[in-house]
């Protein structure tokens, strides 16, 4: 059987409509072009498809089961356009992220604005600690990562985006407060709140106070920056967060930061995925705007 896309298309809206001049609306054809597509077919498949029982058109047999065919090869040819138009750019794309729990602070608002620009994209967000990201990367679960400092025992393609400082928070009537270096000697007199385990922020402050040589005392151990700062709040210690989890708390005063010598613990955002990762088009964009335009969205507090 030899016939053309077209024909079917047409067949395929006549079928829908039992009407020549519905399907010729549809298609923004005159009906005399549809009724030579039709009967064209008719010809091709070499038995009639329709029949006229007074003033309405009716399916035969054959026009039945051709019409089963054409919605099948309809759908299949939509499904093709969705999977090359996704291929071909950034608006249609789904990107699967996942971030450290402290890049949350502003990976929300790049998404948005990111989103905005590209309406028709959708993603999925996990936010999670250093150890799951890392775990992700190793099982190709995301498409990117935005994390501190990459492991170098990975086969990762990293590129920093951003300075990441950490401070120490006290509440506001901490001792403290106001005062100008603080010797990290006298750190040891106050309890430190942490992060858990697979915390990159409790990574890189254990790191930081053990090339010092100081040993802190340290108390309770919480999984979320959020728990930390309602606890340094609540005057159960002090804390070491990114100065990005602050702006709320330093805007209405709940919270301040000590200035301590060699503070803050200098860290960078990382944006990464593995190498050899065939980036989609949305995944491709999104880490190239991360790379371009991160700190327009980023609010730090003064
Ligand atoms: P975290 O990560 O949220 O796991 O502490 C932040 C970082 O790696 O700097």
């Amino acid at each position: 059987m030899r016939l053309t896309l077209r024909q079917l298309r047409v067949f395929d809206a006549v079928a829908r409509h039992l009407s020549y001049t519905q399907a010729a609306q549809e298609l923004h054809l005159t009906q005399p072009a549809v009724s030579m597509q039709i009967k064209q077919l008719e010809e091709n498949v070499g038995l009639p498809l329709f029949e006229r029982l007074g003033k309405k058109i009716f399916l035969t047999e054959a026009g039945k089961e051709m019409h089963g065919y054409s919605r099948s090869i309809d759908a299949q040819l939509a499904e093709a356009d969705t999977v090359v138009e996704e291929l071909k750019g950034v608006r249609r794309g789904r990107l699967r992220i996942s971030v450290a729990s402290t890049a949350n602070y502003f990976a929300t608002r790049l998404l948005a604005a990111f989103s905005k620009e590209h309406p028709g994209m959708s993603f999925s967000l996990d936010v999670t600690n250093r150890e799951s990201l890392l775990r992700q990367l190793e099982n190709n679960e995301c498409d990117l990562v935005i994390m501190g400092r990459p492991p170098g025992n990975m086969d990762l393609v990293t590129e920093a985006f951003m300075d990441n400082p950490l401070v120490i928070i006290a509440s506001p009537d901490h001792p403290l407060v106001g005062e100008n270096s603080i010797p990290l000697e006298r750190l040891r007199q106050e309890t430190f709140l942490l992060r858990e385990p697979g915390s990159g922020t409790r990574i890189a402050m254990e790191r930081f106070f053990a090339q010092r040589g100081v040993t802190l005392t340290t108390g309770m151990e919480m999984t979320s920056n959020e728990a930390i700062k309602q606890a340094v709040e609540a005057g159960l210690g002090l804390g070491i967060v990114s100065i990005h989890t602050m702006e709320l708390e330093l805007e209405a005063g709940r919270l301040a930061v000590l200035e301590a010598e060699h503070f803050p613990i200098l860290r960078r955002w990382y944006v990464v995925h593995r190498r050899g990762k065939r980036l989609s088009p949305v995944a491709q964009g999104f880490k190239q705007f991360v790379l371009e335009r991160a700190r327009e969205y980023l609010r730090l507090p003064r």
